[in-house]
């Protein structure tokens, strides 16, 4: 019996995970889980999976769930302490990494420290960390198992291979829902366009990503990380079925890939069993015949800037990828509330990553004094951009 805390219960991984718990119940036992604001749906979860400790963001919301669940005899905490809490709670031996954003960075690292295997979802936070993360996990003995499906396509792609044997890993990307949409066009798309991706169902977050592509840049910096890559020998591929889910090349051009329905069920039973694999007999086997053709071709970086910036921002590297992270969190957000048109959000980002001198990142503090620094420089860059905004609403 598998122990497992979820940091993000609420959310479509954190969902999605305990869908596979509830269907392997002799498997796998939850104790504990954090949410952000979902009250109503965090109830549902405890009443269903009774964990030890749960957490919420505020307070009050806490208060409320208690007064909700009086019969719940286990702690109901919040803020960063109740994310600590499940992040290192004593009988957990994986954490499910999948709160949105850097929010998830300081409870995954505690995570780490408190030598949990992670299953990461929660990309940002390697995004924004990298070399202190795969340090601190080198340090404590602990794996990082990667819920991403194209990481996790990979992870499956180099079993029992060498790492020297790796000539370059080849991303797949959906190309989102403006795909086929000239550029031009781009200045003046909606947030509901923006949120109807083509082939997955994800949070809003990941899912505006998915449009801009830097959801794709995002995941060319995990995948350095993770991988133990330079930028050289991470590659992406448009491929709009979503049904290769990610490529290794080797060094003799043997290329292996791994495919699969687009369903993130897949890859996060994968993780949680890893390295054993459950019989997902619900789902559908994939129909290649069905699906009749399978297409790839180049990303435009001139049409999505965002997956460029990723680059930039890992070539550059020391705190420029925290700094291109929280500039998107804060441009992405606005967008959402329909304050910046889709464009805004790679123009501030890219205004934001040109104005920061990269710094070594020695602690922790350096990367969250420049996630602040970025955050700042971002709402100084939308108070520009609004009156451009309103203008075209
Ligand atoms: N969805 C996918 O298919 C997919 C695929 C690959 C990777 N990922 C990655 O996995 C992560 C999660 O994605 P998602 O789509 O599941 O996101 P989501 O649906 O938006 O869920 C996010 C979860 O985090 C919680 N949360 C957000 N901010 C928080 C905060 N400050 N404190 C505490 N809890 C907070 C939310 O709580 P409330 O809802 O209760 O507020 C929710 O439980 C992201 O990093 C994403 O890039 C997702």
């Amino acid at each position: 019996m598998k122990k497992l805390a979820i940091l993000g219960s609420t959310g479509s991984i954190g969902v999605s995970t305990l869908s596979v718990v509830e269907r392997f119940p002799e498997q796998f036992r939850v104790v504990a889980l954090a949410a952000g604001k979902n009250l109503s749906k965090l109830k549902e979860q405890v009443v269903r999976f009774q964990p030890e400790i749960v957490s919420l963001t505020s307070e009050a919301d806490a208060k409320d769930l208690r007064a909700q669940l009086p019969n719940f005899r286990g702690e109901i905490l919040w803020g960063s302490r109740g994310l600590n809490a499940v992040a290192t709670h004593p009988d957990a031996e994986m954490v499910m990494a999948a709160l949105v954003g850097a929010a998830g960075l300081a409870p995954t690292l505690s995570a780490i420290r408190s030598g949990k295997t992670i299953a990461l979802a929660n990309k940002e936070a390697l995004v924004i960390s990298g070399e202190l993360m795969t340090r601190e996990a080198r340090h404590y003995g602990v794996k990082i198992l990667p819920v991403d499906s194209e990481h996790n396509a990979i992870f499956q792609a180099l079993h029992g291979y060498q790492r020297r044997q790796v000539k370059r890993i080849i991303l797949t990307a959906s190309g989102g829902p403006f795909l086929h949409r000239p550029a031009r066009e781009l200045l003046e798309v909606s947030v509901e366009e923006a949120l109807k991706h083509p082939t997955w169902k994800m949070g809003s977050k990941i899912t505006i990503d998915s449009a801009t592509l830097m959801n794709k840049g995002l995941e060319v910096i995990e995948a350095r990380w993770l991988f133990d890559l330079p930028p050289e020998q991470v590659s992406v591929i448009i491929h709009p079925q979503s049904i290769v889910h990610s490529m290794v090349e080797y060094v003799d051009g043997s290329i292996l890939a791994q495919l699969g329905i687009p369903d993130m069920v897949i890859p996060i039973s994968y993780i949680l069993a890893y390295p054993e694999r459950l019989p997902l007999n619900h789902l559908p086997s994939l129909d290649l015949a069905a699906a009749a053709q399978l297409t790839f071709f180049q990303p435009n970086f001139d049409k999505f800037p965002c997956l460029r910036l990723a680059y930039d921002a890992l070539r550059h590297g020391g705190t420029c990828p925290a700094v291109v992270n929280a500039a998107n969190e804060v441009a992405v957000e606005n967008f959402l509330a329909g304050r910046i048109r889709f464009t805004d959000i790679a123009e501030l980002n890219e205004q934001v990553l040109c104005a920061h001198v990269a710094q070594l990142v020695t602690d922790l503090d350096v990367l969250f004094e420049a996630d602040r620094w970025a955050r700042d420089r971002a709402h100084a860059v939308l108070k520009r951009m609004q009156p451009r905004a309103v203008a075209s609403a």
